[in-house]
């Protein structure tokens, strides 16, 4: 019997089942349309990714435009970190105080996840509450910490946070004009954005039917751009009867989400959905997700044009900058209560019992 730690054993109904079902339907688009001077290429290539919103919440791109060598190098620079002692890696340990650099100590809903990460931000400084109380008007301002080894990482990932940014902004007025919005309706809100690239590893596990490396949860972010490798293990929630499903690795192509704030834009028609990775004992599994998130200061409500007396608005406001600052104090410790969730902030479930 292996000895592992109790803060990892999720409770029996969140265990993952050992028959893995492959996603089949999770929509793979291509991309190439969106330099097209044909405005109806366009176009249908935004109808494209809005069904794909509405009908799973995730999918996968291919002809991104993010060159493969770029992405290979960043793939093997987070290698070599991750494989260095643990002490070298606490050098640059992220705590409640800089919450950006290496952790492996990451909870979800409250279990210990399979997985060590390495959080870096986009911006430098980002700009950040410094509570989550509504009338503390302090700041923080977020620097990344650097790896002495590997030494060229730095470099390597100026270079690759470039091409990703460029494919989320894309993305994003794909889904604006999907959403028979202008495609520039949603840009002005990542100005000075909060956003963060994070470095996933998640080692080979003793007990890989009672752990998770990430329990499932909803991306509280903009939007989501994920490398993984080929070895496998994310989990989707599928809309039509809530089976989870696994996300068959493509090469070269990312896997885009929905993430909580385009759920609240959209007024609901794109639902942010749960998501899970599993882990296996025989190989490590690596993963780069680029969580896009608007300014601290943007104040997060069903947008205008999407809300009339028809579909009133489902949520009330919240400002974004104070719903990351709570939710940034309970990624440490396992508390005893739920953390803070968009659901909180939704007008129809405020009589629920969530
Ligand atoms: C996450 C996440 C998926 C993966 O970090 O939020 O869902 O495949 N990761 O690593
Ligand atoms: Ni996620």
């Amino acid at each position: 019997m292996v000895e592992v730690d109790a803060a990892f054993i999720q409770a029996l109904e969140h265990r993952p089942k050992p028959a893995v079902v492959e996603a089949e339907g999770i929509p793979l688009i291509d991309l190439s349309a969106i330099n097209s001077s044909d405005s109806a290429a366009v176009a249908a290539l935004a109808a494209e990714i809005g069904r794909a919103c509405e009908t799973w919440g995730f999918f996968q791109v291919i002809n991104h435009g993010v060159p493969l060598a770029c992405r290979e190098k960043m793939e093997s620079a987070s290698r070599k970190f991750f494989a260095q002692s643990l002490d070298e890696k606490l050098k640059v340990r992220r705590d409640e105080k800089n919450p950006v650099g290496y952790h492996d100590g990451e909870h979800t809903k409250n279990v210990r996840d399979w997985k060590e990460v390495y959080d870096f931000v986009r911006k430098v400084p980002t700009i950040i509450p410094a509570s989550p109380e509504p009338d503390d008007r302090e700041v923080v301002l977020l620097h990344n910490q650097w790896p002495n080894y590997p030494p060229n990482f730095r470099e390597v990932w100026e270079e690759y946070v470039v091409e990703i940014e460029k494919l989320a902004y894309k993305l994003l007025e794909l889904i604006s004009l999907s959403l028979g919005l202008p495609g520039n309706r949603l840009k002005n809100f990542f100005d000075d954005q909060t956003s963060f690239l994070r470095l996933n590893y998640y080692p080979r596990c003793p007990v890989p039917d009672l752990a998770l490396g990430v329990g499932g949860h909803k991306d509280a972010d903009g939007l989501t751009v994920l490398a993984q490798d080929d070895v496998g293990g994310l989990e989707v929630r599928r809309k039509s009867d809530g089976e989870w499903v696994r996300v068959k690795p493509t090469p070269n192509a990312y896997i885009i989400n929905v993430g909580d704030l385009i759920q609240v834009w959209s007024n609901d028609r794109y639902e942010s959905v749960e998501h899970r990775v599993t882990v296996n004992s025989e190989r490590d599994r690596f993963s780069i997700p680029f969580f896009f998130n608007p300014a601290h200061t943007t104040v997060v409500e069903p947008l205008e044009e999407l809300v009339d007396e028809h579909r009133p608005s489902k949520y009330r406001d919240f400002n974004w900058g104070k719903f990351i600052a709570a939710r940034n104090l309970s990624n440490y410790k396992k508390l005893h209560v739920d953390n803070l969730q968009i659901y909180h902030f939704s007008l129809s479930a405020l009589n629920d019992l969530h």
